[in-house]
């Protein structure tokens, strides 16, 4: 899970975890928990949760997620759905697209003041020492492993066949610059984001 905080004090819970008291007792001290976003159809399952603790909150959809909630009955209910822009709640300090990848496609977002870009599964940058045979050597197969990182498998064939919207949406990665990048697997990179921008996706178009 990935929390901003917005300049009116209200806070973006990006992919959220598990629900846990103790952590949820600490939101208050950093803002108003305002924002429950599920960035891909994969990454929702706690937000009905944080939803109960924070019944203000407004949980906002990804594309397909309803249903994939409906089809585990997963006890979630959305408010809202997230579209190719940003909503007015946090157009001037947040960014977002849609990036592509069929199945797997997601909302990345981009918060401005920091310059960080944050992605859910487009990159996966698994620490091969924190996991166990046999999806260590299924990982470094990949390639989707620390330092390098690399696109989450699933989704390369997709943005092949994609070539229009991959492009767009690579083109406005590169016009964020960003600084650094949180992924939800792995571990995120702090500096070069640039550097890796380019070696993953490619340079930005002339
Ligand atoms: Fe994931």
């Amino acid at each position: 899970m990935t929390v901003l905080r917005l300049s009116n004090n209200d806070l973006f819970l990006h992919s959220p975890i598990k629900f846990h008291g103790t952590l949820a007792n600490e939101m208050p001290r950093l803002g108003t928990v305002r924002h429950l976003v599920s960035p891909n159809q994969f990454h929702y399952a706690h937000i009905g949760e944080w939803a109960k603790a924070f019944p203000n909150a407004v949980s906002w959809a990804s594309p397909h997620v309803r249903e994939r909630a409906r089809a585990r009955h997963v006890d979630v209910e959305f408010t809202r759905d997230l579209e190719a822009g940003p909503p007015e709640e946090w157009r001037q300090e947040i960014d977002q697209t849609l990036f592509p990848g069929g199945y797997f496609k997601e909302f990345i977002f981009f918060h401005k003041a920091s310059r960080t870009l944050i992605l859910t599964d487009t990159i996966i940058n698994i620490e091969l020492d924190k996991i166990s045979e046999p999806w260590r050597t299924a990982t470094k197969l990949t390639g989707m492993y620390h330092p390098y990182g690399q696109i989450f498998f699933g989704m390369r064939l997709p943005l092949r066949l994609q070539r229009r919207k991959a492009k767009m949406a690579i083109e406005k990665i590169h016009s964020w610059q960003p600084r650094r990048i949180l992924l939800s697997h792995g571990c995120c990179f702090d500096a070069n984001a640039d550097e890796l921008i380019r070696r993953i996706f490619g340079g930005p178009p002339h």
